[in-house]
């Protein structure tokens, strides 16, 4: 039986939900990838708790002060870091220095969190190099709507044209309640602030940043491009006028925030911006707070993803599919060296 040792950095409703599901999957990493997955450390911003022996579920309420920080995750002995802390992508936020060590000491990452990967996507990308690391990001990117993987596995070996994207699921719920439900943008957010769909500072997502940083991810992981924020055109929803939702529907159109990459001259080019999509066009039907991408390739044709679950338990879901690619990956290394 193999082992492998996992650690998480930030530990707020993702977080949690990535340890409760890793603790019930451990007779699935047996049977399936001959390797004993233990989870031996967790931290928040101030305090966490780690043992080489594996932690179970009742020992994540007693963390302890000042336990917390990237020297503490690789003094834990682990050998995977799952990355789940606040998301800044125009100072790389705290996971940069988490990424940055973990992969620098050879553990591979799950990162889910976008901040680091949109400030400091080459940086990190050399050190997994340099290292022999892996790097995996799908919670970074839509999460459980598979965008990164089709590219880095279902469409291997084909040239990527053009990505079209509806990736935030807040300004789809808000679009989708304007144009069907015949609201105001005011009213739409605040209904959806209740709900709990939008956040009470909802600026990230409603002018269009979390749609450009999941973009830029794409680009730059799936298609080895190398964009920054200031190469991406970024208009958000929040001016979107009721008079212009009306027009668009009395023309049968739908508005959507579609992120875009295409190329130019061998170049990729990246926008963020709403669109006014034609019923005949898949991406018009993605309702609610559902999500979807289009990719158009040379010889497997148009690919569409639409749906993928939101919130805490999804997003573990997505991380720990990066998990069993990386157990999977590291039983053929082992396989091939004996
Ligand atoms: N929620 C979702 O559905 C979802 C979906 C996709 C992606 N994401 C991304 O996943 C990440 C986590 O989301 P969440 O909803 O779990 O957020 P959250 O509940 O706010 O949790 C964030 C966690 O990060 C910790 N943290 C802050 N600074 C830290 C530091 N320096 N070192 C270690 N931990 C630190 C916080 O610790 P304290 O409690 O001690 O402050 C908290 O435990 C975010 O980047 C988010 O964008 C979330």
């Amino acid at each position: 039986m193999r082992e492998c040792r996992v650690a998480i950095a930030g530990f707020g409703g993702v977080g949690r939900a990535v340890a409760e599901m890793l603790l019930s999957r451990r007779e699935r990493y047996r049977q399936f990838y001959r390797t004993e997955v233990s989870l031996v450390a967790a931290c928040g911003s101030r305090s966490g708790i780690s043992d080489r022996a594996g932690l179970g579920w009742e020992s994540l309420n007693s963390f302890e002060t000042g336990a917390s920080g990237p020297d503490f995750i690789l003094a834990s002995g682990a050998d995977v870091l799952i990355e789940a802390g606040p998301s800044d992508f125009r100072t790389g936020g705290p996971g940069l220095a988490y990424i940055a060590s973990a992969l620098s000491a050879g553990m591979d990452a799950i990162v889910i969190s976008k901040g680091a990967l949109v400030h400091s996507g080459r940086h990190l990308r050399d050190l997994a190099r340099a290292s022999g690391a892996r790097l995996k990001i799908s919670g970074a990117t839509a999460a459980a709507l598979p965008t990164i993987d089709l590219l880095d596995y279902a469409l291997r070996g084909c040239s990527i044209l053009r990505i079209e994207g509806i990736l935030n699921a807040t300004t789809n719920h808000l679009l989708h309640a304007m144009s069907s439900g015949g609201m105001g943008f005011a009213e739409a957010l605040a209904e959806a602030q209740d709900a709990g769909f939008a956040e009470s500072d909802p600026r990230n997502d409603i002018e269009g940043w979390d749609t450009a940083c999941k973009l830029l991810l794409l680009a730059n992981f799936g298609l080895d491009a190398d964009l920054t924020m200031e190469d991406v055109s970024v208009e958000g929803i929040q001016s979107i006028s009721e008079a212009r939702i009306a027009a668009w529907r009395a023309e049968g159109l739908v508005p959507k925030l579609v992120g875009r990459i295409w190329y130019e001259g061998g170049t990729a080019r990246a926008s963020v911006g709403v669109q006014a999509l034609d019923q005949a066009d898949p991406l018009a039907h993605v309702t609610d707070n559902n999500k979807a991408i289009r990719i158009t390739t040379d010889f497997m044709g148009d690919v569409v993803a639409m749906g993928g679950g939101s919130g805490p338990t999804a997003t573990a879901a997505a991380a720990l599919k990066d998990l069993e690619h990386i157990l999977a990956d590291r039983l053929l290394a082992a396989e091939r060296k004996d």
